[in-house]
């Protein structure tokens, strides 16, 4: 299989590329990514050279929205499959301003499609979010795959045109699509922007916790390494044009996950800030994850307790990765490997 991934410098595509170099080591992976503020090369500093040395493993910096870089990419690569993770994702930034969700999320994955298609791509996988969804009241039975689509962020929204374009591009061009849609996703290599890293990374240096609102509202949480196996089964044993949810079977308020933090960190509750709340905050999100049960054999294996108690020893183990990413040295390492890989050049060529 020889794999174009794009994203794969943020947290969760960086995380499957390691999934990817540990258990498919016959692959050949291209990742292609624009790094942005949120792509970091040093998520894959301790892997990504060797790999490369190997042949298994090449960098690529393109913008999924430039349509030459990615048409020159795509065009004689003989890809089997290209796994769509770049996106700008994090909801706060979408209320700020919404111009870069539009061109990422929805530009960038038309010219995907288009690419893909044009070049004989076999599979697409686009990776989406239940928060196409919208949101739920506290006794609504969780997101299934036939929930009607109602996002309520320009993030969201953004991320809900790009799934109807991908299922629109398998019914009337036939292309071999799968769509994957995510609750949140928590453990090593997340921006401390959201809610889990910030909070860690927060009470690691002393820092107040905003939690906003009164902090009721829930998420669906998933350890990444689960989600990461859920991506792969789709891309391996996925029905073309379908769309499979994944979830973590773990619900809890903010607030509660905030006091587990703080309880792992060995700070007191007086740091936590109850601050103003996001804007169209969504309340509740759970996950009805059965199909994916039924049809890729997939399951959530790790539980939230130990995941996050993982994930808070992950962060004060690897004090130096968020360090560098709240000083901003690690943009260094980003034109550095930038300046190696530009469209169509192999990273440290
Ligand atoms: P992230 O913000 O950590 O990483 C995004 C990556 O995409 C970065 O490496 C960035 O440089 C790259 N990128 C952004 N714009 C680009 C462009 N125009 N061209 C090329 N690369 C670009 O995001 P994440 O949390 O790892 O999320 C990855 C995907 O999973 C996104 O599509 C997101 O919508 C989806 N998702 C995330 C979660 C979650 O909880 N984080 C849950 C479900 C689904
Ligand atoms: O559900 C999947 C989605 O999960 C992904 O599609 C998004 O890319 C990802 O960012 C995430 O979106 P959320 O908005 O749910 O995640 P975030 O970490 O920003 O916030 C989680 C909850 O915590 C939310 O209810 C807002 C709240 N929050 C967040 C921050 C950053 C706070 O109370 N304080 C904070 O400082």
């Amino acid at each position: 299989m020889k794999i174009l991934i794009t994203g794969g410098m943020g947290f969760i595509g960086s995380n499957f590329v390691r999934l990817l170099l540990a258990e498919r080591p016959e692959w050949e992976i291209w990742n292609v990514d624009a790094l942005t503020y949120a792509g970091n090369p040093e998520n894959l500093a301790d892997v990504a050279e060797a790999a490369e040395a190997r042949g298994r493993y090449r960098f690529v910096r393109a913008d999924i929205a430039d349509e030459a870089a990615v048409q020159g990419l795509l065009d004689g690569g003989d890809f089997d499959a290209l796994i769509n993770f770049a996106a700008e994702s994090h909801v706060d930034r979408s209320i700020l301003s919404s111009a870069p969700f539009v061109r990422t999320n929805v530009v960038g994955t038309q010219i995907l499609l288009d690419s893909a298609r044009s070049a004989g791509v076999k599979r697409y996988v686009q990776v989406s979010t239940d928060e196409v969804y919208g949101d739920l009241g506290p006794d609504d039975a969780p997101f299934s795959e036939t929930t009607p689509l109602a996002p309520s962020s320009p993030y969201s929204a953004t991320k809900a045109a790009a799934d109807h374009l991908v299922l629109a591009y398998h019914h009337t061009h036939r292309m071999d699509v799968v769509v994957t849609r995510c609750s949140n996703n928590y453990g090593p290599y997340q921006f401390p922007e959201k809610l889990i890293p910030l909070m860690i990374v927060n009470a690691i240096t002393g820092k107040r916790l905003p939690v906003y609102g009164r902090g009721e509202n829930v998420r669906d949480w998933i350890h990444v390494e689960d989600h990461c196996r859920g991506v792969l089964a789709a891309l391996e044993r996925g029905e073309p044009g379908e769309v499979y949810n994944f979830g973590g079977a773990s619900e809890r308020r903010n607030l509660d996950v905030v006091r587990a933090i703080i309880g792992s960190v060995g700070v007191g509750e007086e740091r936590i800030e109850y601050v103003t709340d996001r804007p169209g905050h969504d309340r509740r999100y759970a996950i009805d994850f059965r199909r994916a049960e039924a049809e890729l054999d997939w399951l959530p294996t790790r539980s939230f307790e130990s995941g996050l108690a993982d994930t808070v020893r992950w962060y004060l183990e690897n004090r130096e990765w968020w360090a560098r990413v709240q000083d901003g040295a690690y943009r260094q390492s980003a034109e550095m490997i930038a300046s190696w890989g530009s469209a169509g050049e192999p990273a440290g060529a």
